[in-house]
C-alpha cells in the first residue's frame, strides 16, 4: 500500500471526468475501487479500457488499476454492503432558474445506500450548494440508515490536467463530523504531504468549492475587461497581465484574456452561487458582474468580426477550435461554439476545426467541421481562433495566407501573438493587444515577433485602407 494507509473498499458513482479520475486515482493509491455508472454503454467502453472523453494520462491510469485488480467497472450497483466509503461524482447541472439541479445527486445518493456497509460514509464529491450534504443526510436518515455519515470532499480537478491535479493536489478538503472526515482524509494519505488537509464543516467545504471557481472566473472576467480597455486606449494587456501577476499577492495564473470562460464548471457554478446568494438575500455584485462580463465577451468578438468583414451572408469563416479549452474534447458552454453559431446565424458558412473535439449534435447545418485546420482555412474570408491548441501556433501560416480569400485573423486567445503574422501578410487582431497590419503582402515565413512595433494607429490605417 503506497504511503501506508490501509486499503479500503471504495465505490465511485458517476463515470464522468471527475468520477473516473477519482476512481482510478484512489485505485492508484492502493484502494479497491468499483466505478459505477447507470449508462451501460459507458460502462462497457470503460471496461474495454476506452474512455468516453479525452483526458491525458487517464487511460493509462485506468488500465493500470484494472490490470492490478484494484479497479472494477460496473453498470449495476456494486455488491450490497461492499463499500466502506462511496463517492458521489454525478453531475449537478444548471436548472432553468440558474440553481444547481440536485435531482440526479439525491437519486444517486439513495441508489448508493445499499452499497454502503454499516457505519460507512457517503462522500459528496460533486459541486453542490451549501446545505446539500445536510439534506442528503436527512434523506438518508429517512431511508432508515442512521449509521451512514455524509462528508463533503469537493474536487479541484481541471479537465485536461485531472490526473496530475489528483496526484499532486494543492489542498484536500474534507467537510463533516470530525471522525468521518478523518476517515475519508485517510484514503488520501499516500498523496504528497505538502498538500494541506483541511478538515472543516460540511457547509464550509461545499462553499469553498464555489468560492474557488468564482474567484478564478472573476479573474478571467476582470482581465477580459482590462483587455477590452487596452484595445480602446492602445495598451497591451499581455504586459499589463504580466506586471500585475508579478505581484505575489495576485499571482500570474488565470490572467489570460480571451473570449470568456466556458466548460461545465465556471458558467454553471457562478450562476449556482448567485442563486444561493439570492435565496440567502445576500447580494454578490462582483459575482454577478463576472457572469455578465463573460456573457458579453464572446459577443464582442462576433461584433468585431462583423465590423471588419462586413455583411456575413455568403462569407466563409474558419473557426479554429471547438473544445472550451485545449486538452479536452469537452464542448459544454464553449464560448467558441457560441461565436461559430452567431456567425452562422448571421448568414456565413462556418468551417470549424478542432484536433480532438467534435461539433456537438444540434449545432446546425451552417456550421461544419473540417478534418484539418488548413482545410477549414481554405478560401476563408476570415479566421477566428477560439481554442488555444498548440497545433494552431505551429501551422505554416505563411503558406496558408494565399489560400485564404482574405487574410484576416482574429485570435480570441492571443495564441498566435508571438508569431509575426503581419510579416506573413495577415491582418491580425488579438484581444487587448495592438493589432498587426500586413507589413508585406508577400508570403514570408512566420517568425517570432520579438518586437511589437505595430500600433493601434497602424490598425486604424489598415482598417480604413481595406474598406
Ligand atoms: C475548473 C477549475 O479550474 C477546477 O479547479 C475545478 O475543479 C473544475 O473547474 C470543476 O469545478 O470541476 P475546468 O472547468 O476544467 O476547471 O477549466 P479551467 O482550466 O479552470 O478553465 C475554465 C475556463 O476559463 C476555460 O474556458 C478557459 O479557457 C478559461 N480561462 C482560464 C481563461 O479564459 N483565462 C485564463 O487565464 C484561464
Amino acid at each position: 500500500m503506497p504511503g501506508g494507509a490501509s486499503p479500503t473498499q471504495v465505490a465511485v458513482l458517476g463515470a464522468g471526468p471527475v468520477g473516473v479520475v477519482t476512481a482510478a486515482g484512489l485505485a492508484a493509491l492502493g484502494h479497491h475501487v468499483t466505478l459505477h455508472d447507470i449508462d451501460p454503454k459507458r460502462v462497457a467502453a470503460l471496461a474495454r479500457g476506452r474512455l468516453p472523453f479525452h483526458e491525458p494520462g487517464l487511460p493509462a491510469l485506468v488500465k493500470k488499476g484494472m490490470s492490478q485488480g484494484r479497479l472494477a467497472i460496473a453498470s449495476t450497483v456494486p455488491a450490497r454492503g461492499a463499500a466502506v466509503i462511496a463517492f458521489l461524482c454525478v453531475g449537478t447541472p444548471q436548472a432553468d432558474d440558474g440553481a444547481a439541479d440536485l435531482t440526479m445527486l439525491h437519486q444517486a445518493a439513495q441508489g448508493a445506500l445499499p452499497v454502503i456497509a454499516r457505519g460507512g460514509i457517503l462522500v459528496i464529491r460533486s459541486t453542490v450548494p451549501p446545505g446539500t450534504g445536510d439534506e442528503a443526510e436527512r434523506r438518508i436518515r429517512a431511508a432508515g440508515r442512521a449509521d451512514v455519515s455524509v462528508v463533503s470532499a469537493p474536487e479541484f480537478l481541471a479537465e485536461g490536467t485531472g490526473v496530475q491535479d489528483f496526484l499532486r493536489p494543492e489542498r484536500l478538503v474534507f467537510g463533516g463530523a470530525l471522525q468521518a472526515a478523518r476517515r475519508v482524509a485517510a484514503l488520501f494519505k499516500a498523496l504528497p504531504k505538502a498538500a494541506p488537509r483541511i478538515l472543516t464543516s460540511r457547509r464550509t467545504a461545499e462553499m469553498a468549492k464555489y468560492a474557488a471557481n468564482t474567484f478564478l472566473a472573476s479573474r478571467v472576467s476582470l482581465v477580459n475587461e482590462f483587455a477590452n480597455l487596452c484595445d480602446a486606449v492602445g495598451a497591451d494587456v499581455r504586459d499589463v497581465a504580466r506586471i500585475v501577476g508579478l505581484d505575489s499577492r495576485i499571482g500570474s495564473k488565470f490572467l489570460r484574456p480571451g473570449i470568456g470562460y466556458g466548460g461545465s464548471c465556471f458558467p454553471k457554478d457562478v450562476k449556482a452561487i448567485l442563486s444561493v446568494a439570492a435565496t440567502a438575500k445576500t447580494p454578490m455584485p462582483v459575482a454577478e458582474a463576472t457572469d455578465r462580463t463573460n456573457q458579453a465577451q464572446w459577443r464582442r468578438v462576433v461584433a468585431t468580426v462583423q465590423a471588419s468583414v462586413g455583411p456575413l451572408a455568403g462569407k466563409r469563416i474558419a473557426v479554429l477550435g471547438i473544445a472550451f479549452k485545449p486538452g479536452t474534447d469537452d464542448t459544454r458552454e464553449a464560448p467558441g461554439l457560441r461565436i461559430a453559431q452567431a456567425i452562422a446565424d448571421a448568414g456565413a458558412r462556418v468551417v470549424a476545426h478542432d484536433p480532438v473535439a467534435q461539433l456537438p449534435a444540434g449545432t446546425g447545418p451552417r456550421v461544419e467541421q473540417a478534418l484539418t485546420a488548413e482545410a477549414a482555412l481554405d478560401g476563408a474570408d476570415a479566421a477566428i481562433l477560439v481554442t488555444e491548441w498548440p497545433d494552431y501556433a505551429a501551422l505554416p501560416w505563411a503558406k496558408i495566407r494565399p489560400r485564404m480569400r482574405t487574410p484576416l485573423l482574429f485570435d480570441g486567445r492571443n495564441a498566435l501573438a508571438s508569431l509575426d503574422l503581419a510579416a506573413a501578410g495577415f491582418e491580425y487582431r488579438g484581444i487587448g493587444i495592438p493589432a498587426a497590419a500586413p507589413s508585406a503582402m508577400k508570403t514570408k515565413a512566420s517568425t517570432p515577433a520579438g518586437t511589437r512595433n505595430n500600433t493601434t494607429n497602424s490598425r486604424k490605417k489598415t482598417k480604413g485602407a481595406r474598406r
